[in-house]
């Protein structure tokens, strides 16, 4: 038994012996010739499972054995190294004799982050108006519907109250305090002027939301309203001050046109268009209406707590997204929302 394990011991020794070195020289780059290694001196390679069989071999001949075994662990090792090494140069020798790094390809850019025109315009606007004196105040954008149309002056069945026009938000109360997303910032006017006294001067810009949806609506786009409050202040302010403000946003190539108009919440009402100008052989661009305005309507001071005897005040209402668009001549309202950066990285 034990002279049989000592000859199969023997016979392992050799084949390993005669094995090891074509497998290694065979391997041609490192992780071959990492796993021509462990087939034999690896935790399952067959000089390692050979070892196992020693206890089976008679005593006087283990010291010879393992003698010999140990020669082969070492020889496979410096095998291994040798090839190691020759692999490591031929692959630089390979890369500095291949092709050059083309330096003159272009790298790769970084993309880096930039405002939405909408969020640049809304900024252009409150440097403007901040410059003149108004204030900031923004609101919430779920408002009740007594903020967005009682108090306002609208009658309890204006079109713009039904349900094609208006989202209903489920939750709140009844009548007046039943809750809707605002459908214009002039809810604005209500919460402010109803918690401070004349004279102010605010502008509130914000997202609104209607049932509207096509190329130039959205249904949900942003305005900015402005209000001033004071004691002796007439429409010649307010003409004045929004024309001052067009030609600092736009530059002087604008074309300005007041319409009388209707809004519940002023008393006269104008609406306000621009285009852009024409310039050379290149014809005007089309009307955009941008703003709504007017005198704060009696009733809506009244509403607030103010005396319509004592003061008076103007109020305006602005697309923030027409504003962006006329600036950048851009057509359709919806460019703006799909989010797709090859449009959004050219302004
Ligand atoms: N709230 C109006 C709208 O959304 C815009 C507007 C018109 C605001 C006239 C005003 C104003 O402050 O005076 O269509």
């Amino acid at each position: 038994m034990s002279d049989e394990a000592l000859e199969k011991f023997r016979a392992g020794l050799a084949t390993i012996e005669g094995e090891y070195q074509p497998a290694l020289e065979a391997a041609t780059n490192e992780n071959a010739l990492r796993e021509a290694r462990a087939k034999f001196t690896g935790p399952q390679g067959a000089l390692t499972e050979l070892m196992k069989g020693m206890k089976d071999v008679p005593g006087k001949h283990r010291r010879e054995l393992g003698q010999a075994s140990n020669a082969l662990k070492n020889a496979v090792q410096a095998l291994f190294d040798a090839r190691l090494e020759a692999i490591e140069k031929e692959a630089l020798r390979a890369e500095l004799e291949g092709p050059m790094l083309d330096l003159t390809l272009p790298g790769r850019r970084p993309m880096p982050g930039r405002l939405h025109p909408v969020t640049r315009a809304e900024y252009d606007l409150l440097d403007i108006f901040g410059s003149m004196g108004f204030e900031t105040a923004r609101g919430p954008e779920i408002d009740t519907f007594g903020r967005c149309f009682s108090q306002l002056g609208f009658p309890p069945d204006h079109p713009a109250t039904d349900e094609h026009d208006t989202f209903y938000v489920s939750g709140g109360g009844e009548g007046d305090e039943a809750h809707v997303l605002r459908t214009h910032t002039s809810t604005m006017q209500i919460r402010e002027m109803s918690r401070r006294e004349p004279p102010l001067a605010v502008v509130s810009p914000g997202k609104v939301f209607r049932r509207d949806d096509d190329a130039t609506h959205s249904p949900m786009f942003h305005q900015l309203e402005g209000f001033l409050v004071d004691e002796g202040i007439t429409m010649a302010h307010l003409q004045g001050m929004l024309t001052v403000f067009l030609e600092r946003f736009f530059g002087t190539a604008i074309d300005v046109r007041f319409r009388a108009s209707y809004f519940p919440f002023v008393e006269p009402g104008a609406e306000l268009d621009v285009r852009r100008a024409a310039q050379g052989d290149e014809p005007a661009g089309p009307w955009m209406e941008i703003l709504g305005c007017g005198m704060i309507h009696p009733t809506v001071l009244r509403n607030v707590g103010y005396d319509p005897e004592k003061v008076s005040g103007f109020a305006f209402g602005m697309g923030v997204d027409r504003i962006a668009m006329v600036r950048h001549a851009i057509p359709n309202i919806k460019a703006l929302y799909d989010n797709d950066v090859r449009f959004l990285s050219a302004f």
